[in-house]
């Protein structure tokens, strides 16, 4: 879950590696580092804090010319978030500086050898073993004794590592973290994800488990531990530079909401016409989805969420069974049925989501069928599925999950259609015609701004929240309390509508206002029964409704309207909705809406 970030090269500056933290912070930013080789000797500057410490103490230095740099920011799992733990890592000579993503779980074990064999630790992570044991078998090439150093580690990692004796050069290596590696003219780029690498180049290698990389100024070379070399076609990839920037918005989340219509446009660019679905990326499989009769969502968080409005979208359709799984459950459950007639598809943004690729690889090594919706081209998940399907939401930066969520939704939509399709049942028009008028619809949603931030005033003091919705809309409830929880600290908590009186009920009181998504579908009269409840326990109300809902304002405190559309597609309508209050929230109450305490965007640990 931490970034790491390097550069080999001629003309680079000291300031780069900080640029380059700084595109990686949503990893985590528990603390920040960087080290660089000068004048025979490797520099160590880290801290732990924001990335924005770390370049302050080196505001004076950011031109200061270096030939090779490593730099990372953290999320903590051994040892406290302090700066002794902070990366980088050094050998007893600090000689040897490391950079590491990911878990060496026989850490205790190795780091006990090398204690028994005269070396000095600083710190209590996991990292600073990898920086001794490779100082143990370092005879003058780092690249030998990285790759001696790690066939002894077990767990994940990807590792950046530069050496005082050999200036111009770094070593990389893989195995179960991302990384990938940039080439430029003279040199190269490692990263933990794309978007530091775009200012330097489009062109990437996306580095698999079991190379380790040396870079240096005449070439970047890929090899196994073995000492094979392995060739590599690298990936061009579109995305700008530009699109992992704020351009001038206050927060990523404020900005990645607001380029929602976009999202919409280019995931649905190309794939339908007159009424009918194109998803090229599956068209192989018109036989399967004929006769598939069981699907097997798997994913986490927010992902995890729009899998469930798949199933409610799949299951108002089609007498199959969608099965809707936490990916961190799912990888450790013992017995599962299926088939040649299910699929799995496994919904993750990032494509590397820890628990979300391990379940992948058990269905594939029981021989399942497996598909992929990632935003992320070059992903590990996307790599090792057997086809996927691109959200194409462009990067997103900000911490909580918005654009990818509606992305994913689109492509979830279209794939449930597609399947349907392909069973010969028909979809309504109104269906097509609404998924195509998405786009405007997001923009006057957007346009309900400054109208859903003075609701937000009225609530941003409240310590509890309950949200409640009705089939399609029960995980959009999830939804928008897991937004205002995670941005906010607020305790949103969320039922479906049914439940409240089986418990959650007893919690409310005027000081534990509701969140209702209600709009006017087949079961409004049922959630107008629920709402009624909580305002008899005096809760106060919030009403996410369709404008043809005339009397919300009469069993609603506040009322924030869409407007109406195909039932079908209404989680995906309200989506923004519940967006836009959760930032609002959390902008109110004075918080780092990008960067939430204690999380980070990418789950690469268990
Ligand atoms: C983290 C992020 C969430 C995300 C979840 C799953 O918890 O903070 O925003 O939904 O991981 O990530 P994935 O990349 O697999 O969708």
């Amino acid at each position: 879950m931490c970034g790491i970030f390097g550069i080999v090269g001629k003309k680079h500056r000291l300031g780069e590696l900080i640029d380059g933290l700084k595109k990686l912070e949503y990893r985590g930013y528990d603390s920040a580092g960087i080290a660089y080789v000068a004048n025979g000797r490797v520099d160590v500057a880290k801290q732990s804090g924001r990335v924005a410490v770390l370049e302050k103490m080196y505001e004076d230095r950011t031109s200061t010319f270096i030939n090779v740099g490593i730099a990372h920011t953290r999320w903590a799992t051994h040892g406290n978030p302090n700066d002794i733990n902070a990366h980088p890592h050094t050998d007893c000579t600090g000689r040897i500086a490391v950079v590491h993503n990911g878990i060496i779980e026989n850490f205790n074990e190795l780091k006990q050898q090398l204690i028994d064999s005269g070396h000095f630790f600083k710190s209590d992570t996991d990292t600073e073993i990898i920086a001794h044991l490779i100082e143990e078998y370092y005879g003058g090439d780092i690249f030998d004794a990285v790759k001696k150093a790690i066939k002894r580690l077990r767990g994940a990692f990807a590792i950046g590592v530069v050496s005082a004796d050999e200036p111009d050069k770094l070593v990389a290596a893989r195995e179960g973290s991302p990384l990938i590696v940039g080439k430029t003219e003279g040199g190269g780029i490692i990263a933990s994800d794309i978007t530091p690498i775009l200012k330097y180049t489009k062109e990437m290698y996306f580095v698999d488990d079991g190379d380790i990389i040396e870079i240096n100024l005449n070439e970047v070379r890929f090899e196994d531990y073995y000492g094979k070399r392995r060739q590599k076609e690298p990936q061009r990839i579109d995305w700008e530079e530009t699109a992992a920037e704020k351009s001038g918005y206050k927060f990523f989340m404020e900005k990645e909401i607001t380029e929602e219509p976009d999202v919409i446009k280019k995931a649905l660019t190309g794939r339908i016409s007159e009424g009918k679905i194109r998803l090229d990326e599956i068209s192989e499989w018109q036989e399967l989805l004929k006769k598939i009769k069981t699907i097997k969502v798997i994913a986490a968080g927010t992902s995890y969420h729009s899998g469930m409005v798949f199933k409610y979208f799949l299951n108002e359709l089609l007498p199959i069974s969608v099965e809707v799984e936490i990916s961190s459950e799912f990888r450790y459950m013992r017995q599962w049925e299926y088939d040649d007639e299910t699929l799995f598809v496994f919904i993750s943004q990032s494509g590397e989501t820890l628990d979300t690729l391990e379940s992948l690889r058990l269905v594939k090594r029981l021989g399942g069928k497996t598909l992929a919706i990632s935003n992320v081209v070059g992903s590990t998940i996307t790599r090792e599925a057997e086809k996927t399907i691109f959200i194409n939401a462009g990067p997103e930066i900000g911490v909580a999950s918005t654009k990818a969520y509606v992305g994913q939704l689109i492509v979830l939509y279209l794939l449930g259609a597609t399947i349907c399709q392909a069973k010969n049942c028909s979809l309504e028009t109104t269906f097509f015609q609404d998924l195509q008028r998405m786009p405007q619809l997001y923009e006057n949603a957007l346009k309900q701004s400054d109208e859903i931030r003075e609701i937000a005033k009225k609530y941003a003091h409240f310590l509890h929240f309950m949200y409640i919705g009705r089939k399609g809309n029960y995980p959009t409830a999830m939804e928008g309390a897991l937004k205002l929880k995670e941005i906010s600290y607020i305790n949103a908590t969320c039922y479906a509508g049914g439940e409240l009186k089986h418990g959650p009920i007893a919690l409310l009181d005027s000081e534990f206002p509701v969140f209702v998504i209600i709009p006017k579908d087949d079961l409004y009269q049922k959630m107008k029964s629920n709402v009624i409840e909580t305002r008899a326990r005096n809760a106060r109300c919030i009403s996410l409704t369709t404008n043809d809902n005339h009397e919300a304002k009469t069993f609603s405190d506040d009322v924030i309207y869409i407007p109406h559309c195909s039932d079908h597609l209404l989680p995906l309508l309200c989506a923004p909705y519940i967006q836009l209050f959760a930032y609002h929230i959390a902008d109110i109450r004075g918080l780092d809406v990008d960067k939430p305490r204690n999380l980070a965007k990418s789950v690469t640990v268990e």
